[in-house]
């Protein structure tokens, strides 16, 4: 059963007088429970085609289906749930918060969806959650420390705990691994597959390298703006 369609996505970018195509009718499907790659050349559009599907942008023109309903056209507010609960998004430089340690990092959509009375009074409970989540990642030891006290593959790790925190149906990784090493890149790889598997979570990665696409359940490739 599929969870996410996209119709004839078509997004271009203008700079000065120029205006680069970048997707020019990305159609393709996500199916619910699979682990989907995205392979494609550094510029290809990867990281465009991922953020208009997670709802961070907007494409110029197709649609974007989740659940059977359509979501790119939504108001604001609608594409912030959907965004907050439903779809949520890793990156390869991580977009943790300096000041914050790994659990108030973890926590933060949290304090986003409930707002700032509701999570006070439910506080102990979410840092619990998260404890959990932060255990599931393998950083049990390392509660008290901010990011810049973490290996990348550590703050990898939070930002997987952090993009669970609200239970999502769909996960979307853009290269989230671009920054680390071999083994570290294994690491979160298996991490992800465990998720896939027992969690049930459909994820969508894009990458450049085949032989983290080969990770995943099904890969197709974008080419000159468009799916093969
Ligand atoms: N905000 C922007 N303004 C102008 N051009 C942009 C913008 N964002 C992306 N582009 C251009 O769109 C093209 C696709 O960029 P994108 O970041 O989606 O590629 P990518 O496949 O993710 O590459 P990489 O593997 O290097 O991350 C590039 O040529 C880039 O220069
Ligand atoms: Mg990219």
């Amino acid at each position: 059963m599929s969870i996410m369609q996209v119709h004839d996505l078509k997004k271009s970018f203008t700079k000065g007088p120029n205006t680069i195509p970048v997707l020019k009718g990305i159609n393709m499907e996500v199916h619910e429970g699979e682990f989907l790659s995205i392979i494609g050349q550094s510029g290809s559009g990867k990281s465009t085609l991922l953020h208009v599907m997670g709802l961070l942008t907007h494409p110029d023109e197709g649609e974007i289906l989740y659940g059977g309903e359509r979501i790119d056209n939504q108001s604001e507010r609608r594409r912030d749930y959907l965004r907050n609960h439903d779809i949520s998004m890793i990156f390869q430089f991580y977009h943790l918060l300096p000041e914050l340690d790994i659990v108030e990092n973890v926590l933060t959509p949290l304090m986003i969806s409930e707002g700032y009375w509701k999570f006070r009074f439910n506080a102990k409970e979410h840092r619990e959650r998260a404890k959990e989540l932060l255990d599931r990642v393998g950083l049990a030891h390392r509660l008290k420390h901010r990011p810049n006290e973490l290996s990348g593959g550590e703050m990898q790790r939070t930002a997987i705990a952090r993009a669970l925190i609200n239970s999502p149906k769909i996960l979307l990784a853009d290269e989230p691994t671009g920054n680390l090493d071999r083994s570290t890149e294994g690491g979160i790889i298996d991490l992800l597959r465990g998720l896939n598997e027992k969690e049930k979570l459909t994820i969508v990665l894009v990458t450049h390298n085949p032989s983290i696409a080969a990770g995943a359940d099904r890969t197709v490739s974008l080419v000159d703006g468009v799916i093969e």
